[in-house]
C-alpha cells in the first residue's frame, strides 16, 4: 500500500471515531433497510472469544419501533407514580456497580450534571429530569431502535465481545453520515422489551441503541464529553 492511501485510510478511520458521539435527538428522515443491513453485516466482524458471535440484533422500525416506545414510556410513567412497581422491572445483569467509588462517581456525576446543565434542568426539577430521561424510551426519536440480547449461558466474556459489536455498529453508521445512542435505560425493561420482539426465554437483554441521521443542530448535541488522556490511564514498561 503506498503512503498516501495508507495515511487517508488511517484518518478516514480516526475520523469514523472521533465523530462518534451520543446523539440525543434525531431527525424524522428514515433509513434505508439496506443501509441498516449492511452496518449490520460490517459491524459482525467483530472479534469474540473462539469466534463465538454471542450478538442478537432486534431491528424495530415503524409500528413495532413505536408500540414499544408506547409501552416503556407508559411503564416509565407508571413506575414513577407508584415505585413499588420497581420489583417488575430489573435488569437482567449489573451494567453499573453496586457502591460507585471516585473517580467513577464523579465522572457520572459530571457527565450527568453537564448534559443536565445544558438543557437548563437544575437538580430539584424532578419533571425535567423524567421528560429528559424518557426521551431515552422515544429512541430520542429516531426512526430505528435496535435491541441486542445474548443468551444467557453465555459468560462475562461474551460481554467483551458484545462491546465491539456495538462500537462497531456505531462507527460503521459513522461512514453512512448516521449517528448512534447507545442506551442502558432500557435494561430495566427487558420484561416488556423481550416479548416485544419475540425473543426466546434464554435471552437476555444487553442493551438498546437509537440509529438515525441526528439533528446535528439540536442543543442537545452539542454535549461534548471530555476524556482522561491516554497518558493518564496508561503505564508504559519498558
Ligand atoms: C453501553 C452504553 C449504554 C449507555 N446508555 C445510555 C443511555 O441509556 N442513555 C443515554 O443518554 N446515554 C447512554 N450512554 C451514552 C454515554 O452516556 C456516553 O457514551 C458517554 O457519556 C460518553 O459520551 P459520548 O458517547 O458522546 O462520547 C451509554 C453508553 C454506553 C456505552
Amino acid at each position: 500500500m503506498n503512503a498516501a492511501i495508507s495515511e487517508a485510510r488511517a484518518n478516514a478511520v480516526d475520523e469514523a471515531i472521533e465523530s462518534r458521539q451520543s446523539m440525543r435527538e434525531f431527525l424524522p428522515k428514515p433509513v434505508a433497510k439496506e443501509t441498516i443491513a449492511h452496518i449490520l453485516e460490517v459491524a459482525s466482524r467483530a472479534p469474540s472469544g473462539t469466534n463465538t458471535q454471542p450478538w442478537k440484533t432486534y431491528v424495530l422500525q415503524g409500528a413495532s419501533r413505536d408500540a414499544l416506545v408506547d409501552k416503556v414510556v407508559a411503564a416509565h410513567d407508571a413506575l414513577r407514580a407508584d415505585p413499588s412497581l420497581a420489583s417488575q422491572y430489573r435488569e437482567e445483569y449489573d451494567y453499573y456497580p453496586e457502591k460507585w467509588v471516585s473517580p467513577y462517581i464523579d465522572r457520572r456525576r459530571e457527565n450527568g450534571w453537564g448534559l443536565y446543565g445544558l438543557l437548563g434542568i437544575t437538580k430539584g426539577d424532578k419533571d425535567k429530569m423524567h421528560a429528559q430521561h424518557q426521551r431515552n424510551y422515544r429512541f430520542f426519536d429516531a426512526p430505528v431502535g435496535l435491541m441486542f440480547t445474548m443468551d444467557k449461558v453465555m459468560g462475562r466474556g461474551s460481554l467483551v465481545d458484545y462491546g465491539m459489536f456495538l462500537q462497531n455498529i456505531m462507527v460503521a453508521a459513522r461512514g453512512h453520515g448516521l449517528h448512534t445512542c447507545p442506551q442502558a435505560a432500557w435494561n430495566g425493561f427487558a420484561s416488556i422489551i423481550l416479548p416485544h420482539i419475540g425473543a426466546g426465554p434464554d435471552e437476555m437483554l444487553v442493551c438498546g441503541m437509537a440509529l438515525g441521521y441526528a439533528d446535528e443542530t439540536a442543543h442537545v448535541n452539542t454535549f461534548r464529553t471530555p476524556r482522561v488522556p491516554a497518558a493518564e490511564f496508561t503505564t508504559w514498561l519498558d
